[in-house]
């Protein structure tokens, strides 16, 4: 049996991550690939109960301390129910966000809580992604983006614009901190171009 691997993809919102994961698992499924393509919040039943929790109603719903919390239990079910079982089963699990949007996002809203997140994430998470996707892009950009999609779902981009900036500086000084495991690619380029590229790295990383 072929071993698991565990890909996430990041970024601000907007900036392409929904629309990179499915074409990656769409071309590794193709290749003949077993794979799992799952989201956070969410990716468990129970998680996306918690998922509906964070990403609806007004800004101002939870302070930044009981989010944290919500977030964290919503990723300990995804780990337990998805990504774990799905990992042994040698399965290629393909998440849209994962614990560094936890680091980065929350770190941004309340920067005293990073010691909070790191601390969490070590009692309760501790799986570490193989390999990370940081879709970099102007904010300006992502935005217009995001809130095109009128999901319903928009409690956090209504943050504004100078949020989104703080979340891309965030992201790019993670990649310092894992940069064994963190790429980061320009979003800004073509879908196609930038799909073809993912699909490059992570076979290499499967011949590794
Ligand atoms: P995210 O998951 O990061 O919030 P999405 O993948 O949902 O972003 O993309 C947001 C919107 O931008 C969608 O309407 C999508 O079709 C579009 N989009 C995604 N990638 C690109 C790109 N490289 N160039 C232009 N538009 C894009
Ligand atoms: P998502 O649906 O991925 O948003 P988008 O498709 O717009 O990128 O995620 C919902 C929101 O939750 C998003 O604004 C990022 C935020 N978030 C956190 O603040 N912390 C986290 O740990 C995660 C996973 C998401």
């Amino acid at each position: 049996m072929s071993k698991g691997l565990f890909i996430t993809f990041e970024g601000i919102d907007g900036s392409g991550k929904s629309t990179q994961a499915k074409l990656l698992a769409k071309s590794l499924e193709d290749s003949g690939r077993n794979v799992i393509l799952t989201r956070e919040p969410g990716g468990s039943s129970g998680a996306e109960l918690i998922r509906k929790l964070l990403v609806e109603g007004p800004p101002n719903r939870w302070s930044a301390e009981t989010e944290l919390l919500l977030f964290t239990a919503a990723r300990r079910d995804h780990i337990e129910k998805t990504i774990n079982p799905s990992l042994a089963a040698g399965k290629i699990v393909i998440s849209d966000r994962y614990a560094d949007s936890t680091r980065v996002y929350q770190g941004v809203t309340r920067g005293e809580l990073r010691s909070s997140v790191d601390k969490l994430h070590e009692l309760m998470i501790v799986k570490e992604p193989d390999l990370t996707f940081i879709i970099d892009m102007d904010p300006s950009v992502a935005l217009k983006r995001g809130l095109s999609r009128n999901s319903g779902e928009d409690r956090f981009e209504e943050f504004g614009l100078s949020f989104q900036y703080k979340l891309r500086e965030g992201f790019i000084e993670l990649q310092k901190d894992f940069n064994s495991r963190c790429i980061v690619l320009d979003g800004s380029e073509k879908i196609n171009s930038l799909s073809s590229k993912i699909y490059k790295l992570v076979q290499k990383k499967l011949d590794d």
